[in-house]
């Protein structure tokens, strides 16, 4: 008999943990509520193989770590200029000058924004390149399909529908691909794990061993991955631990742009945007957002301005429209879409309090154009300068744009790089840009050609265009 519990405890080395499948939270019993993201019942029973570990174990092996050699950086070669292009200057613009060879790159997006596209598109186009897809998702005929809808072929294109990890590094091993794409992450499973697929402990497993496999093989890996309902990368953080780049595509599916974005980078700046149109026949990169955010209106109507922001590292000028009419309910309605509605709120006040607008018995609804989201606090001005063309149905000239934050007791306020926005404004054909008078400072008005008006307060510029 004490044989047998001795057989039993041996043999029973899986352990099991409940992890909180929103956070990865990691709890010995389960919980209704996780104390690490407060979401309710998001914890499963997972099985975790745990090694056993010698703490001294270090101490025994160290005769084996002498052939094991620390090296100083000088011994290192740099990997710097052998990047990969991915022919796509977008998505080279936001990874930093194109693939690092053995990186591992998390694309996250909402359902049906064109992660899969976007990946095949690259994958097809880089032809000289030996790539696998590896889809969880689609069947050959689907992504056969669509690449006939993308007009794209490539002889070194190779495709694989599989989700056992196992079988994966099966084909790795005979396609010997030099780019792997995954689609998605949260599809696969190893077969060391007892869980389901998409569970935590399955996403941190797979991306684990992809991320040994670009990392031995020097194979750049791009790993698909969904979002949740509130935007958030499924699975657990460690994930955006793991790879080296994180990328977000962002957009409003209904509308036909989509804005490529780095939220981390090992090997390049996080702040580049790349910024692509969904077609017909896949996306295409738009290399002069302005030109498109701005639409061609005939004549001037009341309420639409253009506000000179920086997304990223790009300056791109984007069309606001507003339109303010007599709220009906006693509560007045305030909807904006692709900006902050607490930042609207407050400038409403500011209009209220500081400018003498009555804003408190009106319906504000605001709308940037293209279904950009903007946190550029210097599209400020050119949203109060909207609200109130709007209100007064006076029309701004539309050879004018604006840069400039507003402060809480009306003044408006110096915002980054000024000159970079006002010789995109000038490149555009713009004529007069509205900025702070405490941009000044730093500038060289004598070479621009676009005349600068210079404000304190936001009363002025009223009274400069509505008099
Ligand atoms: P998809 O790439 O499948 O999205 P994800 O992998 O992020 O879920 O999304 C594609 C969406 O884009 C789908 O709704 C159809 C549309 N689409 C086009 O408009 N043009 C095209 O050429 C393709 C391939 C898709
Ligand atoms: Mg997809």
């Amino acid at each position: 008999m004490l044989l047998l519990i001795l057989i039993v405890s041996i043999l029973a080395k899986s352990k099991t943990t409940f992890f909180c499948q929103s956070c990865g939270y990691e709890s010995a019993k389960w919980l209704g509520k996780c104390p690490s993201c407060s979401s309710w019942n998001t914890f499963a029973e997972e099985v975790v193989v745990k090694e056993e570990s010698n703490k001294n174990e270090w101490r025994q092996e160290s005769s084996r770590a002498k052939s094991i050699k620390a090296k100083t950086l000088h011994e290192i070669t740099s990997s710097q200029d052998i990047r990969i292009s991915t022919k796509d200057s977008e998505l080279d613009r936001v990874l930093g000058n194109g693939i690092v060879p053995g990186s591992l790159v998390l694309i996250g997006g909402e359902p049906g924004i064109g992660k899969s596209t976007l990946m095949l598109q690259v994958g097809l186009h880089l032809k000289s390149l030996r790539v696998l897809y590896v889809s969880g998702e689609e069947s050959e005929q689907q992504l056969k399909m669509r690449a006939e809808r993308l007009g794209r072929t490539s002889e070194n294109f190779f495709i694989l529908t599989e989700t056992n990890t196992k079988n994966i590094f099966l084909s790795i091993e005979a396609v010997e691909p030099q780019l792997v794409i995954i689609d998605s992450i949260q599809t696969l499973y190893s077969p060391l794990l007892d869980s389901t697929s998409g569970s935590i402990g399955q996403v941190r497993q797979c991306a684990g061993e992809l991320m040994k496999f670009a990392k031995e093989t020097n194979t750049p890996v791009f790993l698909i991955g969904h979002i949740t309902k509130d935007g958030m990368l499924a699975g657990p953080k460690v994930l955006e631990h793991m790879v080296d780049t994180v990328l977000q595509f962002e957009g409003d599916r209904h509308l036909a742009y989509r804005i490529l974005r780095t939220t981390k980078n090992r090997f390049g700046s996080t702040s580049e945007i790349g910024i692509y149109e969904m077609l017909g026949n896949g996306l295409r990169e738009v290399s002069n957002p302005s030109e498109i955010l701005i639409s061609q209106k005939e004549g001037q109507l009341s309420g639409v301005t253009i506000g000179a922001t920086i997304e990223g590292n790009r300056p791109l000028l984007i069309e606001i429209q507003s339109l303010v009419s007599p709220a009906s309910y006693g509560t007045p309605q305030r909807t904006p879409t692709g900006f902050d509605q607490k930042r609207l709120n407050m400038l409403l006040a500011v209009l209220e309090k500081r400018c003498g607008f009555r804003m408190g018995t009106q319906d504000v609804f605001l709308n940037m154009a293209g279904g950009i989201k903007v946190e550029d606090p210097a599209i400020d001005l050119a949203i109060c300068i909207s609200v109130i063309s709007s209100m007064e149905e006076i029309p701004v000239s539309d050879k004018a744009c604006f840069a400039a934050e507003v402060g809480l007791s009306g003044e408006l306020r110096a915002v980054n790089r000024i000159e970079q926005r006002i010789s995109e404004a000038e490149k555009l054909g713009f004529q007069e840009i509205y900025i702070s008078k405490f941009s000044q400072k730093s500038l060289d008005l004598k070479k621009t050609k676009i005349q600068v008006k210079t404000f304190g307060k936001l009363a002025e510029v009223f009274q400069d265009l509505f008099g």
